[in-house]
């Protein structure tokens, strides 16, 4: 795996090492031995072109806790205000050889644009509607601890799923690791590009998708990527509350990749409730995927990138 853009990157065998090898750092509070971390004296860029504060601040932290350098580029201040290209800008940061360059990116295809004119690798750090792998691996994860398996956990995502990459990755992700995942979502915000299977449903219905659910996920409404139409839908009716959630499980427990609208998708004291809602532990492990996800690509990365002759297209 030299580069993360995609839950299909994730090669079946590095999928089962990157859980484990997250919950390993969990345990150990993020504790690794640096010295000998693939990551040791590397250098890793977070080039974030969308605002981000759990991606962004897990990434610099993983990447620090495995003994690399880490530099934010300060987006807003960069040379891109002066009309230079992402892909420009990317190439001039990867000509500074890093390890891993990681991107978040408004503009779907970029990305792999930039993985294939740069020698490092490149993780997705978030990709317009498209994924956002790391935070499903995080979900996963959660998910994983909450309820001892994936395989036959019913899922629930209610909200603007159509624009949501969040929910596309854990479509991706939680299907491939047996579980079932219900979409929720009135039609406008239903994706028109994920079909149902038998692991993955669609429903309009709040109550019949959330019946027999063991996780319930809700999404923020993503108005920076709405058209007026989008805009303009009635989500009120898709709000997760402890009415909603008596629909799901007696032990249901509660998601939201964040940030979080409180009393607009979420009822706030549920989001806070220390029984039924994993949110705060969904941060945290997002820590220790972000690390296991580092030393998988730099593993690779060191054969194909720096340690090579770099290439600047
Ligand atoms: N979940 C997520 O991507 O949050 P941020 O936008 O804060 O990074």
């Amino acid at each position: 795996m030299r580069h993360l853009l995609r839950v299909r990157d994730i090669p079946d065998a590095e999928l089962l090492w990157l859980l484990d090898r997250a919950d390993t750092l969990a345990k150990a509070h993020f504790i690794t031995d640096r010295a000998s971390s693939p990551l040791a004296g590397k250098t890793i860029i977070n080039l974030f072109f969308e605002p981000s504060t759990r991606t962004l601040a897990a990434f610099e932290l993983a990447g620090k806790k495995l003994g690399a350098d880490v530099l934010s580029l300060p987006v807003a201040t960069s040379s891109l205000q002066k009309g230079e290209s992402i892909l420009d800008t990317a190439r001039t940061l990867a000509a500074m050889r890093p390890a891993v360059l990681v991107i978040r990116q408004r503009e779907e295809g970029v990305l792999e644009k930039i993985a294939a004119a740069v020698s490092c690798s490149v993780v997705n750090a978030g990709e317009g509607r498209l994924e956002h792998p790391t935070q499903a691996l995080a979900d996963a994860l959660t998910i994983r601890r909450r309820k001892g398996t994936l395989a036959g956990v019913r899922v629930a995502i209610i909200g603007d799923i159509a624009h949501s990459r969040v929910a596309r990755s854990n479509v991706a992700l939680l299907t491939r690791l047996g579980a079932m995942v219900h979409l929720i979502a009135p039609e406008a915000l239903l994706p028109k590009d994920v079909q149902a299977t038998t692991a993955t449903r669609l429903f309009t219905n709040l109550k019949d998708g959330l019946t027999g659910a063991d996780v319930v996920m809700a999404l923020r409404v993503q108005r920076e990527r709405m058209d007026e139409y989008a805009l303009g839908q009635d989500i009120s009716n898709y709000h997760l509350d402890r009415q909603s959630l008596a629909f799901a499980k007696p032990d249901a427990i509660v998601m939201h990749p964040g940030p979080m609208n409180r009393g607009v998708e979420i009822d706030g004291a549920l989001a806070d409730d220390p029984v039924r809602s994993a949110i705060l532990e969904q941060v945290e492990l997002g820590v220790a995927v972000r690390m296991a996800c580092l030393e998988a690509v730099s593993k690779t990365g060191q054969k194909t990138g720096i340690d090579t002759a770099p290439t600047y297209c």
